[in-house]
């Protein structure tokens, strides 16, 4: 079997429930539920004995040391972390604990079990550690996009975080020889993207008919990846990637944010028009994110010319699918929304006004 960490979450769900559209490989499934893990949205797993779900913090040695004597997996997808920027600048500790110090764990987790297999399967073994694109920094709009060997300039306390975690990765290659292979993705967009998320955020605030915030002058460039097609990246690098290597995935939809509300906008008022006006009338220009990241932008051709991978999506498409299922999983969004995240759009957003 395989080990996906955080596969409760966005990214991990989605990579989770796109492996047994393939795959008969069994999954253990190891998170620890934190706000932005639901098992709801792996509710189309119940019954499937493929699926082995424990509830466990990376940072818990003790608990991963049983789980990998227990099921001796042959891989692990590393998803688990704290994600959101701006929850890093509110309250970065979580992130040094569960970005930087649970990889570690993980890691060296992983290690003492690796070093228990005999020869062909320790070749075989496979870490693939899956990071973000924000440990390159920000780009000016004259500036290439961020390349495999683009310096790492992290500006975040949540990139600055995985930057960390990349960093040991690449050391357990060097220095344990660990098969390690580590992504960095762009900012992924899809079906089960906890709220909090520009994309997300903004559908449910236009049709909770609330101001839509846009930080700043909207003028920030984000490159957009269908999670679908991350997922399929992942699964092409886990299998053929060569070890030690890394390797950036993006969408090549470079989009200044209020494009992208722009064009939400208009997708709502085909799909679910309001009785007057239209949603592009809630927009909200709020104070900007401290040290907000100018531009993101990844060449994505390492993946192409090595390893075959594109993406099937454009963002037209990717945006339609995607805002066609909030529109038909309401009850998802209301059901992870409800308790602690009402007091974090507070935290946000009421000093934004
Ligand atoms: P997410 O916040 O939606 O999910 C994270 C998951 O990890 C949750 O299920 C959570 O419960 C779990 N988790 C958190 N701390 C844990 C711990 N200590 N032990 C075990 N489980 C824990 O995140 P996501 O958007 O799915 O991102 C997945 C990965 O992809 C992350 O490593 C993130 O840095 C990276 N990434 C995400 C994006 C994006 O646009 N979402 C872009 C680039 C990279
Ligand atoms: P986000 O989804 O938080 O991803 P990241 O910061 O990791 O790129 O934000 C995407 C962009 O949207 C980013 O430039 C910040 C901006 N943004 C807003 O303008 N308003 C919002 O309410 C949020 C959450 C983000």
């Amino acid at each position: 079997m395989i080990l996906v960490t955080g596969g409760a979450g966005f990214i991990g769900a989605n990579f989770v429930l796109d492996w047994f559209r393939h795959s008969d490989e069994a999954i253990l499934n190891v998170d620890k539920l934190t706000y932005a893990g639901n098992l709801g949205t792996l509710k189309s797993l119940q019954g499937n004995s493929k699926h082995v779900f424990a509830r466990v913090d990376i940072c818990d040695r003790a608990a991963l040391d049983a789980l990998f004597a227990e099921h001796r997996p042959r891989a692990i997808v590393h998803f688990a972390a704290e994600s959101h920027v701006d929850r890093s600048i509110h309250g970065p500790v979580d992130f040094v604990q569960t970005n930087v110090i649970g990889t570690f764990v993980l890691l060296e987790a992983a290690r003492q079990h690796w070093s228990s297999l005999n020869d062909a399967d320790k070749a075989a073994f496979r870490f693939l550690h899956v990071s973000t694109d924000e440990v390159f920094g920000s780009l000016s709009a004259a500036d290439p996009q961020f390349s495999e060997t683009t310096p790492y300039a992290p500006n975040s306390p949540y990139s600055a975080s995985k930057a960390g975690s990349d960093h040991l990765v690449r050391a357990w290659h060097h220095t344990y020889g660990m098969p390690t292979l580590t992504t960095n993705c762009s900012n992924n967009y899809g079906p089960y993207q906890f709220p909090e998320k520009l994309i997300p955020l903004m559908i449910a605030n236009a049709l909770a008919g609330k101001p839509l915030p846009v930080y700043g002058d909207g003028q920030n460039v984000r490159d957009w990846l269908y999670v679908g097609d991350h997922c399929a990246a992942i699964c092409e690098v886990l299998a053929r990637g060569k070890v030690g290597e890394t390797y950036n995935v993006g969408g090549w939809n470079e989009k200044k944010n209020i494009e992208v509300v722009h064009t939400l906008c208009d997708l709502l008022d085909e799909l679910r028009p309001k009785a007057t006006g239209s949603y592009r009338d809630q927009i909200a220009y709020v104070k900007d994110r401290p040290g907000h990241d100018r531009r993101y932008a990844i060449d994505a051709r390492k993946l192409e010319r090595e390893l075959g991978w594109k993406p099937a999506e454009t963002f037209e498409t990717g945006l339609a699918k995607t805002v066609g299922w909030y529109l038909g999983n309401q009850a998802w969004v209301d059901e992870v929304a409800s308790g602690d995240y009402r007091n974090w759009v507070e935290t946000n957003y009421a000093q934004r006004a």
